[in-house]
């Protein structure tokens, strides 16, 4: 079973979504442009799992590979590792018509990327995401960055991929709690844009439609990057769940996962939109029962004045506005600009 989908951003590019894609990566690439140097991006947990099976492809279809392994985890994803990488490149003589390729989940792709959009002012880079986060999110779209000590994702770039391959196989040895915070980000599309994606979801059992549900969610996030892919307006409707979320996130220091944090923002954002009367229809016992099933938290031990200190408080005393994602109903979302010290009431009436 194979389905791709073709992303007409700044750059048009294919996402194609099969099971054991990786071990024909090297024809794939092949059939796009000639021979060259590839710059395989992993870090050391998928390395031992993937590396030499898509470096085999690579050589078999006469393509020159190097290598680049860091340390996994987010604190991989800064300007160090990234400086190494670079630096790496130059010694092995990485040209303009050589290609990146990321190999790994969302922190191995947004660091890459970022590496392959600043690198001789850009060169070609192919993803390969092997977490469900990064074939449903963060491989699609073109967003790419590193953290700075003063926060995640403040430096980068929006530079597309020239192609996506997503191997489905390789999501057979995650953790499960890393393939349940990806099925976060899917509930999130099912709640925004499709009822019918939160309905095959809903449940828990995924693992058998998997193929359907990572093409739809792609199908998803590249209609949003076409209409908005510089993040001006449409595509922050993407940030259902994550406004609280990053709250909570950051109350937790970080101890609560990205994914984790996601689906109890989702829950309080989804309950205050109901009880403040914003939305026609009250989704949350949906989304409870939907992250229940997919092995996900409902809510944290913090209060809304904690959630709204740890991220809001400076934007309140700098006045303005922000954009909260509300659930109109299932499958649709909207945003509502509101008052900065208006989200401390929004986050109570979700709690
Ligand atoms: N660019 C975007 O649009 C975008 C969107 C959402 C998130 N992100 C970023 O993505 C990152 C999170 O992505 P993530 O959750 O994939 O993190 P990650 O890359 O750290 O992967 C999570 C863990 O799973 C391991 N792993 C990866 N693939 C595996 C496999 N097949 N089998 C076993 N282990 C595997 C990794 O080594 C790591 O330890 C964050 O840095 C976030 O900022 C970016
Ligand atoms: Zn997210």
């Amino acid at each position: 079973m194979s389905a791709t989908v073709r992303v007409n951003a700044s750059g048009s590019y294919d996402v194609v979504i099969e099971k054991g894609i990786m071990s024909r990566a090297g024809e794939c690439c092949k059939a796009l442009f000639g021979t060259c140097k590839m710059v395989l991006v992993t870090d050391d947990k998928v390395a031992p799992l993937y590396l030499e099976k898509v470096k085999t492809s690579f050589t078999s279809a006469g393509y020159d590979t190097v290598e680049f392994i860091f340390k996994n985890g987010e604190e991989s994803k800064n300007i160090d590792t990234l400086s190494q990488l670079l630096e790496f490149m130059a010694e092995n003589r990485v040209t303009r018509s050589d290609t990146v390729v990321a190999l790994g989940g969302g922190v191995t792709g947004d660091m890459a990327g970022f590496a392959a959009a600043v690198f001789l002012r850009g060169i070609r880079f192919v993803q390969m995401p092997t977490t469900l986060l990064a074939m449903v999110d963060s491989s699609v779209g073109g967003k790419t960055a590193v953290d700075l000590k003063a926060g995640k994702n403040l430096a980068g770039a929006f530079y597309q991929p020239d192609l996506v391959l997503c191997d489905y196989d390789a999501l057979d040895t995650l953790e499960p709690e890393t393939f349940a915070e990806g099925m976060a980000e899917v509930i999130k599309y099912g709640v925004i844009f499709d009822k019918k994606l939160f309905d095959l979801v809903k449940n828990g059992d995924v693992k058998k439609d998997i193929e359907k549900i990572i093409t739809r969610c792609v199908e998803l996030k590249r209609d949003v990057v076409e209409a908005d892919e510089h993040d001006k307006g449409e595509r922050q409707l993407l940030n259902f769940g994550h406004t609280i979320g990053h709250a909570v996130e950051k109350c937790s220091n970080f101890g609560i996962s990205h994914g984790n944090a996601v689906a109890i923002g989702m829950v309080i954002a989804a309950k205050a939109s109901h009880n403040l009367g914003w939305v026609s229809e009250n989704c949350t016992d949906d989304i409870i029962e939907a992250l229940k099933n997919n092995s996900l938290p409902v809510k944290s031990e913090f209060t809304a004045e904690e959630l709204f200190d740890v991220t809001l408080n400076d934007k309140k005393r700098a006045g303005g506005t922000i954009s909260l994602v509300i659930p109109e109903v299932m499958g649709n979302c909207v945003l509502k600009k509101v008052p900065v010290e208006q989200v401390l009431e929004f986050i109570k009436s979700g709690i």
